[in-house]
């Protein structure tokens, strides 16, 4: 079967982030999914324009993507897709928000892209290979103590309702290092702690589309990712993330209520 190449996805991951750029500051169809979990015109774009791509090329390929659910195929080659991370910023006008492509095959995501169009930097990796921002290798922070690091978390979209709001970790953590971000794109936390802009990054609540690629950024650049609990499996259920050096993986951890 036709496996795809990771220019494949980088070339798919331009042009999706090109709708997205398009589409930045024009008025928006915006639809709810949950209280504050919404969803624009241009996700769906962006979804229909990847999975096309998709269906044209791999035909038999199954695909995972937020909009649009399973897409059941040969179980060997899965796609996972998010056509926009950071949808609440992109409908807001706020430029922080992302394109994320994974390809995994046999089970395992091999290749990554995370796209940022606004800042034109392109995120990516392949298993065993390496990771890139722009065609540059990236490698993960040294930080090894707490009160050296930059931080960033995030939210679930049940934080009005659920006990796992994360509040208690963003109290805590905050005042143990030097600051935890909130940036609203879980794809680009991630690819900041691969190219050691941020030095850990944890969630409580993820998808797989929200990190199976940036977690491959990530892990490629020398970050431990795993879940919040420290288990290797970070896609599936419980889905929660926790990616740092792995010096400071184990700190972050041993402080974290999960
Ligand atoms: C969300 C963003 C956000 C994170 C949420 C995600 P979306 O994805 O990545 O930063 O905190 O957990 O669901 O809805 O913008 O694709
Ligand atoms: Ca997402
Ligand atoms: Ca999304």
């Amino acid at each position: 079967m036709h496996i795809p190449t990771l220019a494949d996805l980088e070339r798919m991951a331009r042009q999706a982030g090109q709708i997205l750029y398009d589409g930045y500051e024009t008025n928006h169809q915006v639809d709810f999914k949950g209280e504050i979990d919404l969803v624009t015109e241009i996700d769906h774009a962006s979804e229909a324009y990847i999975i096309g791509e998709i269906q044209l090329h791999y035909p038999e390929h199954s695909i995972l993507a937020e909009e649009s659910g399973s897409l059941e195929g040969n179980d060997g080659h899965l796609w996972i897709i998010d056509p926009i991370d950071g949808t609440v910023n992109y409908a807001h006008g706020v430029p922080m928000f992302c394109v994320s492509i994974a390809y995994a095959y046999q089970g395992k995501v091999t290749l990554g892209a995370v796209y940022d169009p606004m800042r034109n930097e392109l995120f990516t990796a392949e298993r065993g290979k390496g990771a890139w921002l722009n065609g540059r290798p990236l490698k993960v922070a040294q930080a090894t103590e707490l009160k050296r690091s930059l931080l960033v978390t995030g939210f679930p979209y049940d934080l009005w309702s659920t006990k796992q709001d994360n509040m208690t970790n963003f109290e805590k953590l905050a005042k143990m290092s030097q600051g935890v971000r909130r940036l609203g794109s879980a794809a680009l936390d991630l690819c900041y702690v691969g190219a050691g802009r941020f030095d850990g990054y944890w969630e409580l609540s993820v998808k797989a589309w929200d990190v199976a690629a940036a977690g491959l950024v990530a892990e490629e650049a020398g970050a431990k990712v795993t879940n919040a609990r420290g288990e290797a499996s970070y896609l599936g259920l419980p889905q929660s993330i926790l990616g740092a050096n792995p010096i400071l993986h184990e700190k972050i951890m041993a402080e974290l209520t999960v």
